[in-house]
């Protein structure tokens, strides 16, 4: 990756990236803009199973427009990419091969930095954060884009991290998972050091998304390929990060060498359920800077309606990329991979794979529970559309047994948020083999029924056709061209007696 000379870079490529711009992008279909105010006590209500993106346009107290649910469909995380929603996890593979290059702007040039507010003006209880869930324990920032560079290799590290409001110049995050940054706090705590990290707040759907996946590259690159391989940065003004130069909001700041002292919580969860108040480290803030237009972004996480959260939607995105390349690993031929959101996106994944040999999808299945972080994994015939619930329904009614088709393992790392647990850390995942044993494959009763098309050979009578060898009737129907059918039932039975006979399919013929 190349951190080049600034050149001068046009102001449409500084606008392409840009929140404002996706949203601009959308039909009323995906998004609802409110001109009317609104206070930021209603904002939680109106977005909550709300299948839209909503972008408020007048919140009382803030002058800059906040939007919620962006990424909380596949629908719009197709657009976002360009592609189909089925498509979505060939276009994100073929992205991840192009080469990243960050053109470094000068902090001059950089649209994020338009507005730059340190000191006591950068207070975080200006900024348009609302309560999502009754009973959270403040306002929370949630759609808050991490970026830190892990200094034992100078390697910028991203993910996203909800920032509890506890007053104008600090905030609490939760850091309790595991993950890169949580490792690198602790590092930094050890050694007795701060950490400086700079949130994103207001970013397009790619950025987004790129901050939850888990590739082990310099993530401010992985960014850079997901856009298509190019994005402008800049440098942070009271710290070293360097984060997109085209974000909406930025806040500056460090974790404090204190560790894991202060109380945060309760939050509404990715699961759909209350977590815990937690012992989590404190964030100081030294700035926040920001176009002069931002857009502030809130994501949506918990609730009743967890198919149209920004979290589930972005958890079943990376569950997806992360099962896809598990797969690759065991099969010749995964054809498609589908985690459900309504279950948390990280729960439930369905995949179909062409089998080539026998054992291949209970195979894949131990691979997926074993590697990925996922509950419940289903493998199945490609002839299903592991999209369509109904189908999905029927092939699990039809082509699985309990006793025989089921896999499961106990004892394993599970996600602490999942209540089924009952507070125990580990616990059980099962496979589902969904799947037709191989030899079923050759078989026509198990075919899906489809309406006739009275595809077949023309004969100069039902007669000759018979005599030719076994039809179906759609065939005999079609042998005469009949668009009725109940004529061919009368011929044929005039044949009885003279050598009619059906065979084991039930195809009819006379027997010469
Ligand atoms: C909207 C959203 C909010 C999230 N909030 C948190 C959080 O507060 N704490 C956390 O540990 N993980 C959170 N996550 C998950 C992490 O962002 C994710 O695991 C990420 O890959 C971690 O990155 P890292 O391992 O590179 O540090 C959130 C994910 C989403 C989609």
């Amino acid at each position: 990756m190349d951190a080049k000379t600034p050149p001068k870079m046009l102001r449409n490529d500084l606008d392409r990236y840009r929140l404002r711009a996706f949203l601009e992008s959308l039909g009323s279909d995906q998004l609802e803009i409110r001109k009317e105010a609104v206070d930021l006590a209603d904002v939680a209500d109106i977005l909550h199973g709300n299948p839209k993106a909503v972008w408020f346009q007048n919140v009382n107290g803030s002058n800059l427009s906040v939007v919620g649910n962006v990424v909380g469909s596949r629908a719009r995380m197709a657009h976002a990419l360009g592609v189909a929603p089925d498509k979505i996890l060939e276009e994100i593979q073929r992205r991840l091969e192009l080469r990243p290059e960050l053109i470094e702007l000068d902090q001059s040039e950089a649209p994020v930095q338009e507005v730059v507010l340190t000191g006591k003006d950068a207070d975080l209880t200006k900024l348009p954060a609302h309560l999502q869930h009754g009973l959270d324990g403040a306002p929370y920032i949630s759609a808050s884009i991490d970026y830190a560079i892990d200094p034992r290799n100078g390697v910028t590290n991203s993910g996203m991290r909800r920032i509890m409001l506890r007053g104008a110049d600090n905030a609490g995050i939760d850091l309790n998972a595991p993950s890169d940054l949580r490792a690198i706090y602790q590092a930094a705590v050890a050694r007795g050091e701060k950490l400086p990290v700079s949130f994103v707040v207001g970013a397009h759907p790619i950025d987004t998304l790129s901050a939850t996946m888990k590739v082990p590259v310099d993530e401010l690159g992985l960014v850079a390929s997901l856009r298509g391989g190019t994005m402008p940065v800049v440098k942070c003004r009271t710290n070293d990060i360097k984060v997109p130069a085209d974000a909406e909001l930025v806040i500056e700041g460090y974790l404090d060498e204190k560790g894991y002292s202060e109380k945060e919580g309760p939050y509404g969860e990715y699961l759909g359920y209350y977590g815990l108040v937690k012992q989590n480290p404190i964030f100081h803030v030294t700035a926040i800077t920001h176009r002069t237009d931002a857009v502030f972004q809130t994501a949506t996480i918990s609730g009743a309606h967890m198919d149209m959260t920004d979290t589930s939607n972005l958890e079943a995105l990376r569950m997806e990329l992360n099962v896809w390349q598990a797969l690759k690993t065991v099969i010749r031929e995964p054809v498609a991979v589908y985690a459900p959101v309504s279950a948390g996106g990280s729960m439930s994944v369905r995949f179909t794979l062409r089998q080539r040999f026998a054992g291949e999808a209970r195979s894949a299945l131990y691979t997926v529970l074993g590697s990925v972080g996922v509950k419940h994994a289903f493998a199945l015939d490609p002839d299903i559309d592991i999209y369509n619930d109904k189908m999905f329904e029927w092939a699990f009614g039809t082509r699985y047994q309990p006793d025989q088709d089921i896999i499961v393992i106990t004892g394993v790392r599970s996600s602490p948020l999942d209540p089924s647990l009952h507070g125990k850390m580990s616990g059980a995942k099962a496979g589902y083999d969904l799947t037709w044993p191989m030899q079923h494959a050759q078989r026509w009763d198990l075919a899906t029924p489809k309406p006739p098309t009275y595809a077949g050979k023309k004969f100069p009578s039902i007669k000759a056709a018979l005599e030719d060898g076994p039809k179906w009737f759609e065939e005999l129907m079609a042998a005469t061209g009949s668009r009725d059918g109940r004529e061919i039932v009368r011929e044929i039975d005039t044949f009885r007696g003279k050598g009619l006979e059906r065979d084991e399919q039930g195809k009819y013929f006379i027997k010469k």
